[in-house]
């Protein structure tokens, strides 16, 4: 029987300035890690001068980091859809004056990107300090020898995305944060630390931090290095130190003992917090936060997943790492709104497809008690677009993957490193040899954790050894195949890595219900049968095939959030030309979430929560405004997590179903057991002469009512209202409001198919960040002021700046009543 036990905790190089702030910390006085992300210089463009300190970059565009130029639109077809529809290739530079005073001229100063995409190349004052290539990767470069002090240095930096790097929307720029390093000549270096918990129990917790201390003074010193452990309170816990001597570089394991530690669950997520201080000849020369969680995780043939020897179930989501009308640049807060969303639907886990995510959403996962898989890959050598990560693979793969994990180690909720997903190798004899070796990196770097790949070449990674290689098999859309693998295979362990890719468009649904692939107005009801690509399956097949396996460990559903790009099933499939995803045009983003790009549960939402929460729930479908339907017959569903659910039309019942027993009827020729939702036990339906009014589900358990929800056909549009989700954000100048902007008829109804145009006007301490209305066809621009309803809804986002105050918010609309809300910042 196979057993991985990965008793570890983590950290991460911290962070935490504020709650809603992920700037580095301020060291002590002598060392500074600067924020840097201000006042940056922009032009899209090619520049033979780019790069020197002379060049005139008076004209260009100022900005703050991060950064994405493509959000910025416009939307074109002459830009491939499957990529968005939006400019993510070209050429773009930018620039930054900045001093250092000359006090610093011993110490070791250095840029970290947390990320730059794509091709990045980067020169201090003329001087070319570095490149990285994978936009997803975070990257340090020294720039000592190049510093001029109390002058004006000039950090250049220019990015070549091309078109097709990828399989969905990139983004394009510096669109992760970055920071100016200034360390004493001897300090802990970038990604120092290693902590680990070799032992857990009730009563105490052994943790051992590996520290790296650097010299760059080319004397060997005497360094007293000392640890403190805080707990969440700020209470020193544990501490301890130790006199090391350092020639160029040295490792040092401290060891530290926790009693009667909190653990770190899904429950929960309790952190700890690690303060490494360097000193020599008694003063302090580097001080450097961990954050850490304490926590074991083990992976069992026949219990699954088990955290702090408890099994937990796997209710994952994959993601890919835009924000919707936010684009790509990184937002603490637009990160921690999608994962909470997340977790109200149910959701446990993350896998970050297809590449290494930002040090942000580790934050937010962290701190919300959701473990992720961090995946590093999408191609090795063999690629899949037309300029994609196979081009780097050979020169950069081995840097990168031991990058990655060296970063995010210490995130107590990473708990397994996937080194690809459907990589082509598969299907190749001797695929295995480069699995082989990635997963060693892996286990080099880190054996605190199982590595994996989501493989979905069935049954080409068995028969040419892939699997074997790593830790634990994903499967991507083969839940009919779990038992057999298990059976075949004694030493595995498996999980559905990538599963349903159903797709489906916020309010929209198709009458009769359909089964076609495609539809003419490019949307996908969300009666949610069998839409999608060849390859999708209703959510339903899944549940079913997660409960006859339970040595299966989850599934992690494509995907969490719409994203943009990948409009399946409208575009196509062929990767390598331009023209050919865009045949379905204005399709430009995807339909495969349970929520939509901007955050609106669409009702597969609903579906997923009637099975992934206990707390009583009931939901109905569709809505309730079908003006030329009298006396027709609409299907309705509901989803719940009760036991029985009955049925109100304007008051009417038309009975009670029970879950699991009474069954949706979908017509029988569209059956398709394998693949399709046939007679699903997961929903209740029944077929309704309309009538407008209300409808109304009440759900029992134990025949006592647990749960209501009632909808109204609504009247004519008559006013705007605005609902945000906080009304005090931080002053900032990050942080971020959501306002959803509902149509409303005159009872407070919403109006379910509305698409009136709103107009926003801010004032006070906050700017307009974005508008969306999760329309995977609108070519509207995400930064205009104004947008349409789709289906009922808009949305916008503000963003606080650094003054404190009140930022008011206006919307009208033609004919509506208008509405104004304040959100205070602090
Ligand atoms: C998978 C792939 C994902 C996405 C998905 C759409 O095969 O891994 O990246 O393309 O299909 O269904």
């Amino acid at each position: 029987m196979k057993i991985f036990k990965w008793i570890c905790s983590t950290i991460f190089l911290v962070v935490a300035v504020s709650f809603f702030s992920c700037d580095a910390p301020k060291k002590s006085t002598s060392i500074e890690d600067r924020n840097f992300n201000k006042d940056w210089l922009f032009s899209k463009g090619s520049f033979d001068e780019g790069a020197s300190i002379d060049f005139d970059d008076s004209g260009w565009r100022k900005l703050n980091l991060p950064h994405d130029w493509a959000i910025e639109g416009p939307f074109d077809s002459i830009y491939n859809a499957r990529t968005g529809g939006l400019p993510v290739h070209g050429e773009g530079w930018y620039r930054k004056h900045f001093s250092i005073a000359k006090e610093n001229k011993d110490k070791q100063i250095s840029i970290e990107f947390d990320g730059a995409m794509n091709e990045a190349k980067v020169w201090l004052n003329g001087h070319y300090v570095g490149e990285r290539p994978y936009g997803y990767i975070g990257f340090e470069l020294d720039l000592t020898k190049h510093i001029k002090f109390d002058e004006d240095n000039v950090i250049a930096v220019q990015l070549t995305p091309k078109d097709l790097a990828a399989r969905w929307y990139s983004g394009a720029g510096i669109y992760r944060n970055v920071r100016l390093k200034i360390n004493e000549a001897i300090h802990i270096p970038q990604y120092g630390t290693f902590v680990t918990t070799p032992e857990v129990s009730k009563e105490k917790a052994l943790i051992n931090i590996e520290t790296k201390i650097a010299n760059f003074s080319r004397i060997v010193s005497e360094v007293l290095l000392k640890t403190e452990v805080k707990n969440a309170k700020g209470d020193v816990v544990a501490e301890n130190s130790s006199t090391i001597k350092v020639d160029k570089e040295s490792t040092e394991n401290i060891k530290l003992t926790v009693n009667t530690p909190e653990l770190w669950d899904i429950t929960s997520p309790t952190l700890y917090e690690a303060i490494s201080t360097v000193t020599v000849d008694g003063n302090v020369v580097d001080r450097y936060t961990t954050n850490f969680g304490i926590r074991t995780i083990e992976f069992d043939r026949n219990k699954g997943f088990l955290l702090n020897g408890n099994s937990v179930e796997l209710n994952g989501v994959c993601m890919h790492h835009d924000q919707g009308p936010l684009g790509a640049a990184i937002n603490f807060r637009a990160k921690q709104r999608q994962m909470q969303i997340m977790q109200s639907m149910g959701v446990n886990a993350l896998r970050t497809s297809h590449n290494p995510p930002s040090p942000e959403i580790l934050k937010a996962c962290d701190e919300l008690g959701i473990v992720v898989i961090v995946e590093a890959f999408d191609e090795w050598k063999i690629g899949k677009v037309k300029n994609g990560y196979n081009k780097y693979f050979d020169e950069w793969h081995e840097t990168d993957l031991r990058d990655m994990i060296k970063r995010d180690r210490n995130h107590p909720s990473v708990i397994m490193w996937s080194i690809g997903n459907e990589i082509l190798e598969q299907a190749k004899a001797d695929g295995w040899k480069l699995t082989k070796h990635l997963n060693d990196i892996c286990h080099d770097e880190d054996n605190t954790r199982p590595t994996t790949i989501g493989f979905n070449h069935f049954p080409a990674p068995f028969i040419n050894k892939l699997a074997e290689q790593v830790d634990i098999v994903g499967m991507n859309y083969w839940p009919e195949q779990y038992k057999s693998i298990l059976e075949k295979n004694p030493d595995m362990i498996v999980y559905g890595s990538e599963t349903s890719s159903l797709t489906s468009s916020r309010g929209v649904y198709h009458l009769p219900i359909e089964f076609t692939q495609k539809h003419e107005t490019t949307h996908v009801s969300s009666y949610d049968v069998i839409v999608g690509p060849p390859w999708a399956y209703a959510p339903d097949v899944e549940f079913d095939a997660q409960a006859k396996e339970p040595r299966s460990l989850g599934e992690f559903i494509w995907t969490g959030f719409d994203y943009l790009g990948e409009p399946t099933p409208y575009g196509g499939r062929d990767n390598s030309t331009n023209g050919y995803w865009n045949d379905d045009w204005p399709a430009r983003s995807s339909y495969f979430a349970p929520v939509d790009l901007c955050g609106f549960p669409k009702d597969r939402y609903y579906l997923y929560q009637s099975q992934w929460t206990t707390k009583p729930m009931v939901h109905v479908l569709p809505h309730w405004n079908w003006e030329d339907k009298e006396g027709e017959k609409i299907p309705v569903f509901a989803y719940t997590n009760a036991e029985e659910v009955e049925l109100f039309v304007n008051g009417k019942s038309y009975g009670k179903k029970a879950k699991g027993k009474d069954l949706t009827e979908i017509p029988s020729e569209y059956h398709d057991f394998e693949r399709g939702m046939y007679k699903s036990k997961y929903r209740l339906s029944w077929d309704v002469p309309y009538q407008p009014g209300t409808l109304k589900v009440v759900a029992y358990k134990k025949g006592k009512e647990v749960a209501a929800k009632e909808i109204k056909t609504a009247g004519a549009p008559a006013k705007v209202k605005l609902i945000a989700d906080r009304t005090l954000i931080n002053a900032d100048g990050n942080d971020l409001s959501f306002v959803t902007v509902r149509i409303e008829d005159a009872d407070g109804n919403i109006c379910p198919v509305a698409d009136n145009l709103v107009n926003f006007n801010i004032e006070g301490e906050g700017i307009l960040a974005a508008v969306g209305n999760g329309d995977q066809t609108s070519l509207a621009s995400f930064q205009a002021h104004n947008r349409k309803a789709f289906n009922g809804l808009c949305m916008l986002v503000v963003k606080s700046t650094e003054k404190a105050g009140e930022i008011t918010i206006t919307a009208t609309s033609d004919k509506l009543k208008p509405e104004s809300i304040t959100v205070q910042t602090k």
